[in-house]
């Protein structure tokens, strides 16, 4: 069953976007729309699906449209044509209570930038989520302690977000949405900023919890070797546009084009 449909999406950022997406639909590039029209085309005709349970990654360089992309999941951005359905559901078509609900309990979000609330303790950060639900301030604060310990957080409850390293207020940030309960996660370049042998650290945590939670995790990064270590399936986006979807064995040993290709290389010339 597919937790995430995305059919034909365009998204163009500019004060001409009809003129831009009837460009983009007869197939002109990225470059050439912005200089007609001004626009940016951030998504291009962009369909895909995400299966439930599943730690589905999308890849590309900076600017390749992975942020603007996944910011219509939870409607932090509305495309400016095409489809996005949830569990079945046509998402654009909820009303602002639907989306509040769907905000809060099905999907939540962890940041590169970790957002956590700087004037809070990591307990009342982690316990933040399911707080604004209104739910009850005991039970909030025990859920919170158990996601704590479960990142490797514990006796850190009361400290504050400045008080703790990178590494650290990432894991805030991931007990904070594991503590949230929603079926989907989505992280945005969630490691991109950590040091590497830290990095390596959360992507094993995240699997082995993965392993008990079957959450279905939609991962970021610009970074191959992250890719294939986490992901079931990665998307590789070009210019807004999908280019492949496929495990790691597909990616690896038929990459659909030079761009792919390219990734591919980088990472065996690391070695
Ligand atoms: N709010 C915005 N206004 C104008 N252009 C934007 C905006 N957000 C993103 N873009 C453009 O859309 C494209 C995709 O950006 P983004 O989704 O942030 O890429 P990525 O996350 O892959 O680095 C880029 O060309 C970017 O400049
Ligand atoms: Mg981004």
């Amino acid at each position: 069953m597919s937790k995430i449909v995305v059919r034909h999406v365009y998204k163009v950022f500019g004060r001409r976007p009809e003129a831009a997406l009837a460009l983009a639909r007869e197939g002109r590039s990225k470059e050439r729309v912005l200089a007609d029209t001004g626009c940016v085309v951030g998504v291009n005709d962009l369909s895909l699906s995400i299966d439930a349970g599943e730690v589905f990654v999308i890849m590309g360089l900076s600017g390749s449209g992975k942020s603007t992309l996944v910011r219509h999941f939870n409607r932090l951005i509305e495309p400016t044509s095409g489809q996005i359905l949830i569990d079945g559901e046509d998402i654009l078509g909820y009303d602002r209570q639907a989306l509040q609900q769907l905000r809060r309990k099905k999907i939540s979000m962890v940041f590169q930038s970790f957002a956590l609330l700087p004037h809070k303790s990591v307990l009342d950060n982690v316990a933040y989520g399911l707080k604004v639900r209104g739910e009850a301030r005991a039970h909030c604060l025990e859920c919170a302690g158990h996601w704590i310990e479960r990142v490797g957080l514990a006796g850190y409850e009361q400290h504050f977000p400045h008080q703790l390293s990178g590494g650290m207020r990432q894991r805030v940030g991931l007990a904070r949405a594991l503590a949230a309960d929603t079926e989907i996660i989505l992280m945005d370049e969630a490691f991109s900023a950590l040091d590497p042998l830290i990095r390596a650290d959360m992507q094993e945590q995240l699997l082995a919890l993965q392993q008990s939670l079957h959450k279905t995790i939609v991962f970021i990064t610009h970074d191959l070797d992250e890719a294939l270590r986490i992901g079931n399936r990665i998307a590789i986006l070009r210019d807004g546009r999908l280019i492949q979807v496929g495990t790691s064995q597909q990616i690896l040993q038929q990459p659909a084009d030079a761009y792919v290709e390219r990734f591919v290389k980088r990472r065996e010339a690391y070695l």
